[in-house]
């Protein structure tokens, strides 16, 4: 699709996978689902791959097996998703945090981190309903405590782009030109 950055429609092919990380409630998923239509290649969500993989959804495998066991299997799945072709790939909020993961999604791909805001977070998870960390306590503080802990985390990512409440074409357009511009510096630092 022809855009300011890619007025021909020539996309560079895809040769890493985009990995969108960031917390609960970012926009992942929807993002990422739009972001990999515009670039032409499939979206894999994690954590649905983790619920298939494991046949029971991420709340059954907290409440059976505990969170560990959660983390293990996130880190098994990921691995397995960065080893098969390129794909814009969404990661639950707790991926990014294992250094394995951090490694391996920097070997094979380009991270993004969608970074909201605790007003936008919190508006949009308390929609719903399936996520077991925030039925611990007080979401709000919940995801506060987790900012705290993560943002300089996420800050390791290769890209950052801020997400607001809003139309959300038009973070996909930021988040695609970021990705383009990405790719691009990549493709002109490996013809030097
Ligand atoms: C988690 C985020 C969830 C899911 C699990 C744990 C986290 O994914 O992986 O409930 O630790 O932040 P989303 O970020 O897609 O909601």
């Amino acid at each position: 699709m022809p855009s300011e950055l890619d007025p021909e429609g020539k996309l560079p092919p895809l040769e890493r996978s985009i990995v969108l990380v960031g917390l609960m409630g970012a926009g992942k998923t929807a993002i990422g689902k739009r972001l990999a239509e515009r670039l032409g290649v499939s979206f894999i969500d994690a954590d649905h791959e983790i619920e298939r993989a494991a046949d029971s959804t991420i709340n059954e495998i907290f409440e059976r097996y505990g969170e560990d066991e959660f983390r293990q299997g996130e880190r098994r799945v990921i691995a397995r998703l960065l080893s098969g072709p390129p794909k814009v790939l969404a990661t639950g909020g707790g991926a990014f945090m294992a250094q394995e993961t951090r490694e391996a999604i920097r070997e094979n791909g380009v991270s993004v981190w969608l970074k909201a805001d605790l007003e936008v977070l919190f508006e949009r998870v308390s929609r719903r309903s399936h996520r077991p960390l925030l039925k611990t306590g007080n979401p709000r503080d919940i995801l506060r405590d987790l900012m705290d802990k993560r943002y300089p985390v996420y800050a390791e990512a290769d890209l950052t782009v801020e997400t607001f409440n809003g139309p959300i074409e038009a973070t996909v357009d930021r988040v695609y030109a970021a990705v383009l511009d990405q790719l691009r510096i990549s493709a002109m630092e490996s013809n030097r």
